[in-house]
Protein backbone atom coordinates (compact mmCIF):
# COMPACT_ATOMS: atom_id res chain seq x y z
CA UNK A 1 0.00 0.00 0.00
CA UNK A 2 1.18 2.94 -0.51
CA UNK A 3 2.15 4.55 3.00
CA UNK A 4 2.65 8.38 1.54
CA UNK A 5 -0.33 8.23 -0.24
CA UNK A 6 -2.80 7.06 3.21
CA UNK A 7 -1.01 9.64 4.89
CA UNK A 8 -2.14 12.18 2.93
CA UNK A 9 -5.28 11.42 2.34
CA UNK A 10 -6.09 11.17 6.70
CA UNK A 11 -4.16 14.45 7.04
CA UNK A 12 -6.29 15.67 4.23
CA UNK A 13 -9.54 14.11 6.22
CA UNK A 14 -8.94 15.08 9.37
CA UNK A 15 -6.15 18.78 9.79
CA UNK A 16 -6.49 20.02 6.23
CA UNK A 17 -8.70 23.39 5.53
CA UNK A 18 -11.17 22.61 2.75
CA UNK A 19 -11.79 26.06 0.45
CA UNK A 20 -15.14 26.36 -1.45
CA UNK A 21 -14.82 26.23 -4.85
CA UNK A 22 -15.97 29.65 -5.38
CA UNK A 23 -13.57 30.95 -2.66
CA UNK A 24 -10.40 29.40 -4.88
CA UNK A 25 -12.11 30.99 -7.79
CA UNK A 26 -12.69 34.42 -6.16
CA UNK A 27 -8.87 34.97 -5.50
CA UNK A 28 -6.99 37.47 -8.03
CA UNK A 29 -3.96 35.07 -9.18
CA UNK A 30 -6.39 32.02 -9.51
CA UNK A 31 -5.81 32.28 -13.36
CA UNK A 32 -1.96 32.85 -13.28
CA UNK A 33 -2.03 30.10 -10.47
CA UNK A 34 -4.22 27.47 -12.03
CA UNK A 35 -3.79 27.98 -15.76
CA UNK A 36 -0.43 25.80 -17.66
CA UNK A 37 0.11 25.93 -21.13
CA UNK A 38 2.65 24.50 -23.84
CA UNK A 39 2.95 25.51 -27.16
CA UNK A 40 -0.81 26.39 -27.81
CA UNK A 41 -2.80 24.26 -26.11
CA UNK A 42 -3.98 25.94 -22.39
CA UNK A 43 -5.50 24.09 -19.78
CA UNK A 44 -7.10 25.89 -16.98
CA UNK A 45 -7.89 24.26 -13.70
CA UNK A 46 -9.47 27.42 -11.86
CA UNK A 47 -12.73 25.68 -11.44
CA UNK A 48 -11.15 22.65 -9.69
CA UNK A 49 -11.51 21.75 -5.96
CA UNK A 50 -7.77 22.10 -5.60
CA UNK A 51 -6.73 25.56 -3.26
CA UNK A 52 -3.15 26.91 -3.12
CA UNK A 53 -2.50 25.05 -0.29
CA UNK A 54 -4.06 21.51 -1.60
CA UNK A 55 -2.04 21.74 -4.93
CA UNK A 56 1.08 22.27 -2.96
CA UNK A 57 0.43 19.98 -0.81
CA UNK A 58 -0.42 17.34 -3.44
CA UNK A 59 2.74 18.38 -5.76
CA UNK A 60 4.74 17.61 -2.55
CA UNK A 61 2.84 14.28 -1.93
CA UNK A 62 4.09 13.20 -5.50
CA UNK A 63 7.43 14.62 -5.49
CA UNK A 64 8.08 12.42 -1.87
CA UNK A 65 6.11 9.51 -4.33
CA UNK A 66 9.08 9.72 -6.69
CA UNK A 67 6.86 10.68 -9.61
CA UNK A 68 10.15 12.29 -11.08
CA UNK A 69 12.16 8.98 -10.69
CA UNK A 70 8.92 7.05 -12.08
CA UNK A 71 8.97 9.29 -15.13
CA UNK A 72 12.56 8.40 -15.90
CA UNK A 73 11.96 4.98 -15.14
CA UNK A 74 9.31 5.17 -17.66
CA UNK A 75 11.27 6.46 -20.30
CA UNK A 76 14.28 4.91 -20.11
CA UNK A 77 12.36 1.45 -20.88
CA UNK A 78 12.22 0.01 -17.83
CA UNK A 79 9.64 -3.35 -17.73
CA UNK A 80 7.84 -1.30 -15.92
CA UNK A 81 4.87 -3.01 -16.34
CA UNK A 82 5.84 -5.84 -14.52
CA UNK A 83 2.80 -7.84 -14.42
CA UNK A 84 3.46 -8.70 -18.16
CA UNK A 85 7.33 -8.24 -17.29
CA UNK A 86 8.04 -5.42 -20.33
CA UNK A 87 8.29 -1.78 -20.76
CA UNK A 88 5.87 0.41 -21.75
CA UNK A 89 7.46 2.61 -24.54
CA UNK A 90 4.78 3.41 -26.79
CA UNK A 91 6.45 7.24 -27.27
CA UNK A 92 9.24 5.66 -28.76
CA UNK A 93 6.67 5.42 -31.54
CA UNK A 94 7.19 9.08 -31.69
CA UNK A 95 9.59 10.48 -30.26
CA UNK A 96 12.87 10.48 -31.22
CA UNK A 97 15.07 10.48 -28.00
CA UNK A 98 13.14 7.79 -27.01
CA UNK A 99 13.40 5.48 -29.75
CA UNK A 100 16.97 6.08 -29.40
CA UNK A 101 17.33 4.69 -26.62
CA UNK A 102 16.34 1.41 -27.45
CA UNK A 103 19.09 -1.15 -29.38
CA UNK A 104 19.73 -0.88 -33.20
CA UNK A 105 17.88 -3.49 -34.06
CA UNK A 106 14.71 -2.48 -32.86
CA UNK A 107 15.30 0.97 -34.13
CA UNK A 108 15.80 -0.43 -37.53
CA UNK A 109 12.26 -1.69 -37.49
CA UNK A 110 10.57 1.01 -36.38
CA UNK A 111 11.87 3.41 -38.95
CA UNK A 112 11.32 0.72 -41.29
CA UNK A 113 7.89 -0.24 -39.92
CA UNK A 114 6.97 3.93 -39.89
CA UNK A 115 8.62 3.93 -43.86
CA UNK A 116 6.14 1.29 -44.66
CA UNK A 117 3.30 2.62 -43.32
CA UNK A 118 3.35 6.08 -44.74
CA UNK A 119 4.13 3.84 -48.23
CA UNK A 120 1.23 2.13 -47.67
CA UNK A 121 -1.09 4.78 -46.01
CA UNK A 122 0.21 7.47 -49.73
CA UNK A 123 -0.76 4.19 -52.05
CA UNK A 124 -4.69 3.89 -50.49
CA UNK A 125 -5.00 7.79 -50.81
CA UNK A 126 -3.80 7.76 -54.25
CA UNK A 127 -6.49 5.41 -54.59
CA UNK A 128 -4.78 2.03 -54.82
CA UNK A 129 -2.74 -0.83 -53.39
CA UNK A 130 0.86 -0.38 -52.51
CA UNK A 131 3.17 -1.18 -55.42
CA UNK A 132 -0.13 -1.62 -57.57
CA UNK A 133 -1.02 1.31 -59.41
CA UNK A 134 -3.77 -0.44 -61.34
CA UNK A 135 -5.47 -2.12 -58.46
CA UNK A 136 -8.16 0.74 -57.43
CA UNK A 137 -9.08 1.32 -53.70
CA UNK A 138 -11.81 3.44 -52.74
CA UNK A 139 -12.83 2.15 -49.46
CA UNK A 140 -10.78 0.39 -46.85
CA UNK A 141 -12.17 -2.42 -43.91
CA UNK A 142 -10.54 -1.53 -40.56
CA UNK A 143 -11.01 -4.37 -38.70
CA UNK A 144 -10.13 -4.48 -35.09
CA UNK A 145 -11.43 -3.32 -31.45
CA UNK A 146 -10.67 -1.60 -28.15
CA UNK A 147 -7.11 0.10 -29.15
CA UNK A 148 -6.96 -1.47 -32.36
CA UNK A 149 -9.75 0.92 -33.37
CA UNK A 150 -10.75 3.76 -30.98
CA UNK A 151 -7.46 5.45 -32.04
CA UNK A 152 -7.52 5.83 -35.49
CA UNK A 153 -11.94 6.01 -35.52
CA UNK A 154 -11.11 9.31 -33.09
CA UNK A 155 -8.29 10.62 -35.96
CA UNK A 156 -10.49 9.98 -38.98
CA UNK A 157 -13.41 12.14 -37.41
CA UNK A 158 -11.23 14.48 -36.16
CA UNK A 159 -8.82 15.35 -38.47
CA UNK A 160 -10.08 12.99 -42.07
CA UNK A 161 -9.97 14.93 -45.35
CA UNK A 162 -12.54 14.80 -47.60
CA UNK A 163 -11.04 12.24 -50.53
CA UNK A 164 -12.22 9.17 -52.63
CA UNK A 165 -10.65 6.91 -49.79
CA UNK A 166 -13.82 5.91 -47.61
CA UNK A 167 -12.88 4.10 -44.27
CA UNK A 168 -15.37 2.17 -42.63
CA UNK A 169 -14.76 0.27 -39.10
CA UNK A 170 -16.09 -3.22 -37.92
CA UNK A 171 -14.94 -3.83 -34.08
CA UNK A 172 -18.16 -5.25 -32.38
CA UNK A 173 -18.70 -9.22 -32.80
CA UNK A 174 -22.36 -8.00 -33.82
CA UNK A 175 -22.33 -9.23 -37.58
CA UNK A 176 -25.20 -6.38 -38.11
CA UNK A 177 -23.41 -3.83 -39.41
CA UNK A 178 -20.83 -6.44 -41.44
CA UNK A 179 -23.73 -7.70 -43.32
CA UNK A 180 -24.75 -4.01 -44.56
CA UNK A 181 -21.83 -2.88 -44.92
CA UNK A 182 -20.54 -6.15 -47.56
CA UNK A 183 -23.48 -5.34 -49.09
CA UNK A 184 -22.83 -2.43 -50.02
CA UNK A 185 -18.78 -2.24 -51.29
CA UNK A 186 -17.24 -3.88 -54.33
CA UNK A 187 -14.35 -6.14 -53.71
CA UNK A 188 -12.50 -4.97 -56.19
CA UNK A 189 -12.09 -1.98 -54.81
CA UNK A 190 -11.56 -2.61 -51.33
CA UNK A 191 -8.60 -2.80 -49.11
CA UNK A 192 -9.06 -4.53 -45.57
CA UNK A 193 -6.93 -4.10 -42.80
CA UNK A 194 -7.02 -6.34 -40.02
CA UNK A 195 -5.63 -4.22 -36.70
CA UNK A 196 -4.43 -6.83 -33.87
CA UNK A 197 -1.63 -6.90 -31.78
CA UNK A 198 -2.34 -10.43 -29.97
CA UNK A 199 -4.30 -11.99 -33.91
CA UNK A 200 -6.20 -13.86 -30.72
CA UNK A 201 -8.89 -11.96 -30.50
CA UNK A 202 -11.89 -13.27 -30.98
CA UNK A 203 -14.38 -9.87 -32.80
CA UNK A 204 -11.30 -9.41 -35.04
CA UNK A 205 -10.92 -12.81 -36.05
CA UNK A 206 -13.89 -13.68 -36.54
CA UNK A 207 -14.84 -10.51 -38.64
CA UNK A 208 -11.47 -11.21 -40.65
CA UNK A 209 -12.53 -14.47 -41.66
CA UNK A 210 -15.90 -13.45 -43.16
CA UNK A 211 -14.57 -10.53 -45.10
CA UNK A 212 -11.61 -12.24 -46.29
CA UNK A 213 -14.70 -15.55 -47.64
CA UNK A 214 -16.71 -12.28 -49.33
CA UNK A 215 -13.74 -11.37 -50.69
CA UNK A 216 -12.79 -15.00 -51.90
CA UNK A 217 -15.88 -15.37 -53.05
CA UNK A 218 -15.58 -12.98 -55.90
CA UNK A 219 -11.77 -12.63 -56.51
CA UNK A 220 -10.53 -15.57 -55.78
CA UNK A 221 -7.89 -16.39 -53.00
CA UNK A 222 -5.09 -14.54 -54.25
CA UNK A 223 -6.16 -11.58 -55.32
CA UNK A 224 -8.37 -11.59 -51.58
CA UNK A 225 -4.99 -12.00 -49.93
CA UNK A 226 -3.58 -9.41 -52.05
CA UNK A 227 -6.04 -6.76 -50.55
CA UNK A 228 -5.76 -7.89 -47.13
CA UNK A 229 -3.25 -5.99 -44.64
CA UNK A 230 -2.51 -7.07 -41.32
CA UNK A 231 -1.11 -4.73 -38.40
CA UNK A 232 0.12 -7.10 -35.60
CA UNK A 233 2.61 -8.10 -33.49
CA UNK A 234 1.72 -11.94 -33.81
CA UNK A 235 3.64 -12.72 -37.32
CA UNK A 236 2.78 -16.64 -36.80
CA UNK A 237 -0.62 -15.94 -36.08
CA UNK A 238 -0.64 -13.63 -39.24
CA UNK A 239 1.11 -16.46 -41.52
CA UNK A 240 -1.34 -19.15 -40.22
CA UNK A 241 -4.26 -16.84 -41.35
CA UNK A 242 -2.77 -16.17 -44.60
CA UNK A 243 -1.73 -12.36 -45.27
CA UNK A 244 1.64 -12.07 -46.58
CA UNK A 245 4.35 -10.64 -44.25
CA UNK A 246 4.65 -8.23 -47.09
CA UNK A 247 1.50 -6.78 -46.19
CA UNK A 248 1.91 -6.92 -42.60
CA UNK A 249 3.04 -4.04 -40.29
CA UNK A 250 4.80 -5.40 -36.80
CA UNK A 251 3.78 -3.50 -34.01
CA UNK A 252 5.84 -4.46 -30.82
CA UNK A 253 4.54 -6.02 -27.64
CA UNK A 254 5.88 -3.42 -25.58
CA UNK A 255 3.79 -0.86 -27.19
CA UNK A 256 0.13 -1.53 -25.12
CA UNK A 257 -3.14 -1.78 -27.32
CA UNK A 258 -4.67 1.38 -25.84
CA UNK A 259 -1.44 3.10 -26.59
CA UNK A 260 -1.06 2.11 -29.92
CA UNK A 261 -2.79 4.70 -31.93
CA UNK A 262 1.17 5.83 -32.60
CA UNK A 263 1.70 2.96 -34.70
CA UNK A 264 0.56 1.14 -37.47
CA UNK A 265 -2.63 0.34 -36.39
CA UNK A 266 -3.30 4.25 -37.84
CA UNK A 267 -2.99 3.09 -41.24
CA UNK A 268 -6.34 3.78 -42.16
CA UNK A 269 -6.04 7.14 -40.60
CA UNK A 270 -2.79 8.08 -41.55
CA UNK A 271 -4.37 7.31 -45.60
CA UNK A 272 -7.18 9.88 -45.39
CA UNK A 273 -4.98 12.79 -42.75
CA UNK A 274 -3.36 14.67 -46.08
CA UNK A 275 0.13 14.74 -46.52
CA UNK A 276 2.39 14.69 -43.66
CA UNK A 277 -0.33 14.49 -41.18
CA UNK A 278 0.09 11.64 -39.11
CA UNK A 279 3.72 12.53 -38.94
CA UNK A 280 2.34 16.03 -37.56
CA UNK A 281 0.13 14.00 -35.19
CA UNK A 282 3.30 12.46 -34.15
CA UNK A 283 5.34 15.41 -33.10
CA UNK A 284 2.36 17.04 -31.33
CA UNK A 285 2.70 13.83 -28.99
CA UNK A 286 6.65 13.79 -28.85
CA UNK A 287 6.50 17.85 -27.78
CA UNK A 288 4.24 16.85 -25.04
CA UNK A 289 6.30 13.71 -23.97
CA UNK A 290 9.35 16.43 -23.84
CA UNK A 291 7.24 18.75 -22.05
CA UNK A 292 6.35 15.92 -19.21
CA UNK A 293 9.83 15.30 -18.98
CA UNK A 294 11.00 18.87 -18.29
CA UNK A 295 8.61 20.85 -17.00
CA UNK A 296 8.44 21.91 -13.33
CA UNK A 297 5.63 20.02 -11.41
CA UNK A 298 3.79 22.83 -10.78
CA UNK A 299 4.02 23.91 -14.35
CA UNK A 300 3.61 20.59 -16.09
CA UNK A 301 0.65 19.86 -17.67
CA UNK A 302 0.00 15.97 -17.39
CA UNK A 303 1.51 16.57 -13.58
CA UNK A 304 -1.07 19.46 -12.60
CA UNK A 305 -3.95 17.50 -14.48
CA UNK A 306 -3.04 14.26 -12.40
CA UNK A 307 -3.31 16.58 -9.07
CA UNK A 308 -6.91 17.96 -10.30
CA UNK A 309 -7.94 14.24 -10.84
CA UNK A 310 -6.83 12.86 -7.23
CA UNK A 311 -8.16 15.34 -5.29
CA UNK A 312 -11.52 15.25 -7.00
CA UNK A 313 -11.55 11.62 -6.73
CA UNK A 314 -9.45 10.59 -3.63
CA UNK A 315 -10.62 13.29 -1.46
CA UNK A 316 -13.59 14.99 -2.57
CA UNK A 317 -15.03 11.03 -3.05
CA UNK A 318 -16.29 12.07 -6.87
CA UNK A 319 -17.10 8.85 -8.42
CA UNK A 320 -17.44 9.60 -12.10
CA UNK A 321 -15.57 12.23 -14.64
CA UNK A 322 -17.19 13.21 -17.58
CA UNK A 323 -15.17 14.65 -20.39
CA UNK A 324 -17.21 16.98 -22.92
CA UNK A 325 -15.65 18.05 -25.99
CA UNK A 326 -17.56 21.15 -27.46
CA UNK A 327 -15.93 20.24 -31.02
CA UNK A 328 -17.97 17.40 -33.26
CA UNK A 329 -14.75 15.91 -34.62
CA UNK A 330 -13.89 15.14 -31.31
CA UNK A 331 -16.90 13.29 -30.85
CA UNK A 332 -15.11 9.95 -30.29
CA UNK A 333 -12.79 11.13 -27.76
CA UNK A 334 -14.64 10.02 -24.66
CA UNK A 335 -14.24 6.57 -25.95
CA UNK A 336 -11.14 6.42 -26.79
CA UNK A 337 -10.35 8.09 -22.94
CA UNK A 338 -12.54 5.45 -21.84
CA UNK A 339 -10.74 2.93 -22.45
CA UNK A 340 -7.34 4.82 -21.81
CA UNK A 341 -8.42 5.61 -18.23
CA UNK A 342 -10.36 2.87 -17.33
CA UNK A 343 -8.55 0.19 -18.94
CA UNK A 344 -5.26 1.36 -17.52
CA UNK A 345 -6.07 2.61 -13.88
CA UNK A 346 -9.25 0.67 -13.08
CA UNK A 347 -7.05 -1.61 -10.66
CA UNK A 348 -7.78 -2.41 -6.98
CA UNK A 349 -4.06 -4.77 -6.37
CA UNK A 350 -1.23 -2.67 -5.66
CA UNK A 351 2.36 -2.95 -6.88
CA UNK A 352 3.25 -5.54 -3.52
CA UNK A 353 0.24 -7.66 -4.40
CA UNK A 354 -1.93 -5.52 -1.65
CA UNK A 355 -5.50 -5.00 -2.22
CA UNK A 356 -5.50 -0.74 -2.45
CA UNK A 357 -7.39 1.02 0.56
CA UNK A 358 -8.17 3.41 -1.51
CA UNK A 359 -10.09 4.58 -4.67
CA UNK A 360 -8.53 4.01 -8.20
CA UNK A 361 -10.31 5.05 -11.07
CA UNK A 362 -13.06 7.01 -11.49
CA UNK A 363 -15.69 6.23 -14.30
CA UNK A 364 -15.51 8.50 -17.49
CA UNK A 365 -18.32 9.15 -20.03
CA UNK A 366 -18.96 12.02 -21.96
CA UNK A 367 -20.39 12.66 -25.08
CA UNK A 368 -20.28 16.29 -27.05
CA UNK A 369 -21.02 19.73 -26.13
CA UNK A 370 -23.67 21.15 -26.86
CA UNK A 371 -25.47 17.93 -27.39
CA UNK A 372 -24.69 16.92 -23.84
CA UNK A 373 -26.27 19.67 -22.45
CA UNK A 374 -29.59 18.43 -23.20
CA UNK A 375 -28.46 14.91 -21.97
CA UNK A 376 -26.70 14.91 -19.11
CA UNK A 377 -26.10 18.25 -17.79
CA UNK A 378 -29.17 18.30 -15.91
CA UNK A 379 -27.68 15.55 -13.52
CA UNK A 380 -24.48 17.82 -13.35
CA UNK A 381 -25.87 20.53 -11.68
CA UNK A 382 -28.67 19.15 -9.68
CA UNK A 383 -27.72 15.77 -9.08
CA UNK A 384 -26.49 13.74 -5.98
CA UNK A 385 -23.48 13.01 -7.11
CA UNK A 386 -21.22 15.15 -8.15
CA UNK A 387 -19.15 14.40 -11.62
CA UNK A 388 -16.15 17.04 -12.59
CA UNK A 389 -15.69 17.78 -16.31
CA UNK A 390 -13.46 18.06 -18.62
CA UNK A 391 -13.95 20.79 -20.98
CA UNK A 392 -11.55 20.77 -24.56
CA UNK A 393 -12.61 23.20 -27.48
CA UNK A 394 -10.41 24.81 -29.77
CA UNK A 395 -10.33 28.68 -29.94
CA UNK A 396 -10.32 28.66 -33.85
CA UNK A 397 -12.57 26.80 -35.85
CA UNK A 398 -12.33 25.53 -39.44
CA UNK A 399 -15.24 27.22 -40.64
CA UNK A 400 -16.10 30.16 -41.42
CA UNK A 401 -19.34 30.44 -39.51
CA UNK A 402 -17.97 32.96 -36.31
CA UNK A 403 -21.35 33.45 -34.61
CA UNK A 404 -21.48 29.91 -34.87
CA UNK A 405 -18.38 29.15 -32.95
CA UNK A 406 -18.86 31.94 -30.70
CA UNK A 407 -21.83 30.43 -29.80
CA UNK A 408 -20.45 26.95 -28.92
CA UNK A 409 -17.52 28.67 -27.36
CA UNK A 410 -20.14 30.45 -25.49
CA UNK A 411 -21.63 27.39 -24.40
CA UNK A 412 -19.14 25.81 -23.15
CA UNK A 413 -17.43 29.05 -20.84
CA UNK A 414 -21.62 29.35 -19.71
CA UNK A 415 -21.63 25.71 -18.28
CA UNK A 416 -18.34 25.74 -16.41
CA UNK A 417 -19.37 29.16 -15.14
CA UNK A 418 -22.90 27.95 -13.76
CA UNK A 419 -21.37 24.74 -12.34
CA UNK A 420 -19.10 26.30 -10.57
CA UNK A 421 -21.15 29.34 -9.04
CA UNK A 422 -24.53 27.34 -9.28
CA UNK A 423 -27.82 30.26 -9.12
CA UNK A 424 -26.96 31.96 -5.71
CA UNK A 425 -23.16 32.49 -7.03
CA UNK A 426 -24.58 34.30 -9.89
CA UNK A 427 -26.40 36.91 -7.51
CA UNK A 428 -30.06 34.80 -9.02
CA UNK A 429 -31.73 34.33 -5.42
CA UNK A 430 -34.13 31.69 -6.86
CA UNK A 431 -37.25 30.85 -4.91
CA UNK A 432 -38.40 27.99 -6.41
CA UNK A 433 -35.70 25.21 -4.85
CA UNK A 434 -36.34 23.32 -7.36
CA UNK A 435 -34.33 25.37 -10.28
CA UNK A 436 -31.72 26.34 -7.68
CA UNK A 437 -28.53 24.86 -8.61
CA UNK A 438 -26.29 24.73 -6.08
CA UNK A 439 -22.71 25.31 -7.65
CA UNK A 440 -19.75 23.75 -6.83
CA UNK A 441 -19.30 21.83 -9.12
CA UNK A 442 -15.78 21.62 -10.67
CA UNK A 443 -14.48 21.47 -13.82
CA UNK A 444 -11.25 21.61 -16.06
CA UNK A 445 -11.11 23.61 -19.69
CA UNK A 446 -8.74 22.85 -22.18
CA UNK A 447 -7.97 24.91 -25.35
CA UNK A 448 -6.25 24.07 -28.07
CA UNK A 449 -5.53 27.06 -30.94
CA UNK A 450 -6.88 24.86 -33.11
CA UNK A 451 -7.60 21.14 -33.88
CA UNK A 452 -4.64 20.16 -36.12
CA UNK A 453 -2.49 16.72 -36.25
CA UNK A 454 -0.33 18.60 -33.87
CA UNK A 455 -2.58 19.59 -31.19
CA UNK A 456 -4.64 16.36 -31.08
CA UNK A 457 -1.23 14.61 -30.54
CA UNK A 458 -0.64 16.75 -27.57
CA UNK A 459 -3.95 16.14 -26.64
CA UNK A 460 -3.64 12.57 -26.07
CA UNK A 461 0.09 12.25 -24.87
CA UNK A 462 -1.63 14.59 -21.99
CA UNK A 463 -3.92 12.50 -20.76
CA UNK A 464 -1.85 9.19 -21.40
CA UNK A 465 0.74 10.86 -19.10
CA UNK A 466 -1.97 12.20 -16.65
CA UNK A 467 -2.62 8.24 -16.39
CA UNK A 468 0.70 7.22 -15.61
CA UNK A 469 0.95 10.17 -12.56
CA UNK A 470 -2.30 8.86 -11.03
CA UNK A 471 -0.91 5.52 -11.69
CA UNK A 472 2.56 6.85 -9.43
CA UNK A 473 -0.12 7.93 -6.67
CA UNK A 474 -2.39 5.20 -6.62
CA UNK A 475 0.90 2.77 -6.43
CA UNK A 476 -1.11 0.24 -9.17
CA UNK A 477 0.29 -0.86 -12.87
CA UNK A 478 -1.20 0.94 -15.85
CA UNK A 479 -0.21 -1.30 -18.78
CA UNK A 480 -2.02 -4.63 -17.74
CA UNK A 481 -5.44 -5.10 -18.50
CA UNK A 482 -5.86 -8.55 -16.68
CA UNK A 483 -9.68 -7.49 -16.18
CA UNK A 484 -10.73 -7.99 -19.50
CA UNK A 485 -9.74 -11.71 -19.95
CA UNK A 486 -12.15 -13.59 -18.03
CA UNK A 487 -15.31 -12.50 -19.45
CA UNK A 488 -13.72 -13.64 -23.07
CA UNK A 489 -13.01 -17.58 -21.01
CA UNK A 490 -16.73 -17.62 -20.30
CA UNK A 491 -17.91 -16.44 -23.31
CA UNK A 492 -16.29 -19.45 -24.86
CA UNK A 493 -18.16 -21.93 -22.71
CA UNK A 494 -21.38 -19.84 -23.14
CA UNK A 495 -21.49 -19.97 -26.76
CA UNK A 496 -21.98 -24.08 -27.40
CA UNK A 497 -25.08 -23.74 -25.86
CA UNK A 498 -26.39 -20.77 -27.77
CA UNK A 499 -25.42 -22.37 -31.03
CA UNK A 500 -26.80 -25.96 -30.19
CA UNK A 501 -29.68 -26.52 -27.97
CA UNK A 502 -28.37 -29.94 -27.18
CA UNK A 503 -25.21 -28.47 -25.14
CA UNK A 504 -25.24 -27.19 -21.99
CA UNK A 505 -23.47 -24.77 -19.46
CA UNK A 506 -21.97 -25.15 -16.01
CA UNK A 507 -24.32 -24.98 -13.13
CA UNK A 508 -22.65 -22.37 -11.24
CA UNK A 509 -23.18 -20.36 -14.02
CA UNK A 510 -26.27 -19.40 -12.94
CA UNK A 511 -27.79 -19.28 -16.54
CA UNK A 512 -29.73 -22.34 -16.99
CA UNK A 513 -33.10 -20.31 -16.88
CA UNK A 514 -31.86 -17.31 -18.56
CA UNK A 515 -30.81 -19.74 -21.07
CA UNK A 516 -34.39 -22.10 -21.65
CA UNK A 517 -36.02 -18.10 -22.08
CA UNK A 518 -34.05 -17.35 -24.82
CA UNK A 519 -33.91 -20.84 -26.84
CA UNK A 520 -37.78 -20.22 -26.17
CA UNK A 521 -38.31 -17.18 -27.90
CA UNK A 522 -36.26 -18.55 -31.34
O1 LIG B 1 -9.89 -5.15 -24.30
C1 LIG B 1 -8.69 -5.83 -24.10
C2 LIG B 1 -7.72 -5.57 -25.19
O2 LIG B 1 -6.65 -6.42 -24.94
C3 LIG B 1 -7.26 -4.13 -25.33
O3 LIG B 1 -6.28 -3.78 -24.45
C4 LIG B 1 -6.85 -4.09 -26.75
O4 LIG B 1 -6.78 -2.76 -27.19
C5 LIG B 1 -7.95 -4.88 -27.39
O5 LIG B 1 -8.25 -5.90 -26.47
C6 LIG B 1 -7.64 -5.46 -28.74
O6 LIG B 1 -6.57 -6.35 -28.68
P1 LIG B 1 -5.82 -6.83 -29.98
O7 LIG B 1 -5.21 -5.63 -30.64
O8 LIG B 1 -4.79 -7.80 -29.51
O9 LIG B 1 -6.83 -7.47 -30.88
Amino acid sequence: MNQKFTHMLQKCNTEFEHKSLSENLGHPDRFKDFSVKTDGLLMDLSRTALSAESLKLMLGVLKDMGVEDARERLFAGEKINFTENRPALHMAMRCDEVLAGLDADMVGVVNQTKQRLIEFASAFAAGHLPGEPAQPVRHIIHIGIGGSVLGPRLLIEALGKDSGLKVHFLSSIDAHLRSKLLASLDPAETAVIVATKSFTTGETLLHASRVLQWMEQSLGRDAALQRTFAVSGNQQAVDAFGVSSQNTLYLPDWVGGRYSIWSAVSLSAAAVMGEGGFTDFLAGAAAMDRHFQSAALHENLPVMMAVAGIWHRNVCAYPAHAVIPYDYRLRSLPAYLQQLVMESNGKSIDRQGEAVNYATSAVLFGEPGTDAQHSLFQMFHQGTDIVPLSFIAAIRPDHEDHEAHAGLLANMLAQATALATGTAGLGDEVTNIHKRMPGERPSEVILLDQLTPFSLGQLLALYEHKVFVESVAWDINPFDQFGVELGKVVAKNIQPALEDESQGVPANYGLNSLLDYIRSKR
